[in-house]
C-alpha cells in the first residue's frame, strides 16, 4: 500500500479587474449569460462562456424543465452548443458564473460533476488544455485545465477492450 496525494493549482482573483482582458471579457459575457437563463424552479441563473480557437465566444445559460432531469446546466449548453457548430474548433476557455435576483452572486460557482466529464471529454478530444474561470462578483477562481476539476476520470480508452 502507497497512499499519494493531488494537489491542484488555482489562482484566486477578488476583483474581475485584476484579470487580463481576454479572460475578463469572456467572465462578462457569462455573467451576461445569466440573463438567458430558463430557471423558474430554482430560480439560480448560471452563465457560462466558451472561447473559441477562432477567436469566438459561444454563450450558454442552464436551461430547466418541469420534468426536472430534462434540463441541462450552463456549461453544458455552452460546450455542446460549441461543439455542434464548430465541431473542429478548440475550446481555449470556458467561464461561468451564477446570479439569483439579477444579481451576480458575491461567491464563485462550481461545475457540477456531470459538466467537469463533458468538459474532461471535451480537452480529452481537442488534446489541448480547457482553462476553467469560476467567476464571482467577489472572488474569481481560474485553473489552467478542467481536468484538475475532476481527478480519476472514468476514461474507456484507458481500458483495452
Ligand atoms: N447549474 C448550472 O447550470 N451549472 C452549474 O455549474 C451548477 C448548477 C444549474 C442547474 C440548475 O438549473 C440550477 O443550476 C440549480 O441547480
Amino acid at each position: 500500500m502507497n497512499e499519494f496525494e493531488i494537489n491542484i493549482k488555482a489562482k484566486r482573483y477578488n476583483s474581475i479587474n485584476e484579470m487580463d482582458e481576454t479572460e475578463r471579457r469572456l467572465l462578462e459575457a457569462a455573467n451576461n449569460a445569466t440573463k438567458t437563463s430558463y430557471a423558474p424552479y430554482s430560480k439560480f441563473n448560471v452563465g457560462a462562456a466558451v472561447l473559441l480557437e477562432n477567436g469566438e465566444i459561444i454563450t450558454g445559460s442552464n436551461q430547466e424543465n418541469n420534468a426536472y432531469p430534462s434540463g441541462l446546466c450552463a456549461e453544458r449548453v455552452a460546450v455542446f452548443y460549441a461543439n455542434a457548430k464548430y465541431p473542429n474548433v478548440a475550446i481555449k476557455a470556458i467561464a461561468v458564473s451564477s446570479a439569483v435576483d439579477n444579481k451576480i452572486n458575491d461567491k464563485e460557482v462550481y461545475p457540477c460533476g456531470s459538466c467537469r466529464q463533458v468538459l474532461v471529454e471535451s480537452e480529452n478530444r481537442q488534446k489541448t488544455k480547457i482553462k476553467l474561470i469560476m467567476g464571482g462578483a467577489k472572488s474569481i477562481i481560474a485553473i489552467e485545465s478542467v481536468s484538475l476539476m475532476l481527478p480519476f476520470t472514468f476514461d474507456l480508452e484507458e481500458f483495452s477492450r
